[in-house]
């Protein structure tokens, strides 16, 4: 395993839109293992393959809710991520990995039901709310060349992030 460099706002790759997984071989198995590596070294709650400049509609999240997980146990992988059910609404912060420093804030639909296949090309469903699902979204677009910057309401003030912080040691980059 390796840690990928994380492509940067500004970069036109993450603006692209990336294509479907359609061989389930090593080179996919080395792509995660490889993301997994990065997103835990740069403790994030999600990734994109887009993100480490490859155009193939991978992600991963981790559920961060599962506090009796590791950090590597909590990510899930999802190949060909499809979003088959969402309602609800969340509005909170969200960052990005790509767009490091800043915060806006984003609503997001309080539970999805995401349809994905795993790396070995089997077919299952993730549920999610809070977090999760924000990661689910969040890293969906990223699939299809969008950045949070765009749908955010609002970016947060240096105060903002202050008080954020204080309230929460915790980083929600995803
Ligand atoms: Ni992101």
């Amino acid at each position: 395993m390796a840690t990928r460099t994380i492509r940067e706002n500004g970069d036109a790759i993450l603006l692209k839109k990336s294509r479907a997984v359609t061989d389930f071989n090593e080179r996919l198995h080395t792509l995660l293992d490889d993301m997994r590596e990065t997103l835990i070294k740069a403790n994030g709650v999600g990734l994109a393959a887009p993100q480490v400049g490859v155009l193939r509609r991978a992600v991963l999240v981790m559920d961060v809710d599962r506090e009796d997980l590791s950090p590597d146990e909590q990510i899930v992988e999802l190949i060909n991520p499809v979003i088959i059910e969402s309602d609800g609404e969340q509005t909170g912060p969200e960052g990005c990995l790509s767009v490091p420093g800043i915060y806006g804030v984003v609503s997001r639909p309080a539970h999805v039901k995401v349809k994905a296949f795993n790396r070995y090309g089997e077919e299952f469903e993730l549920e999610g709310t809070g977090l999760l699902a924000r990661a689910c979204c969040h890293e969906i677009d990223h699939l299809d060349g969008h950045l949070f910057t765009e749908k955010a309401e609002r970016i947060l003030s240096n105060e903002e992030l202050e008080e954020m912080y204080n309230r929460s040691e915790e980083e929600e980059e995803n």
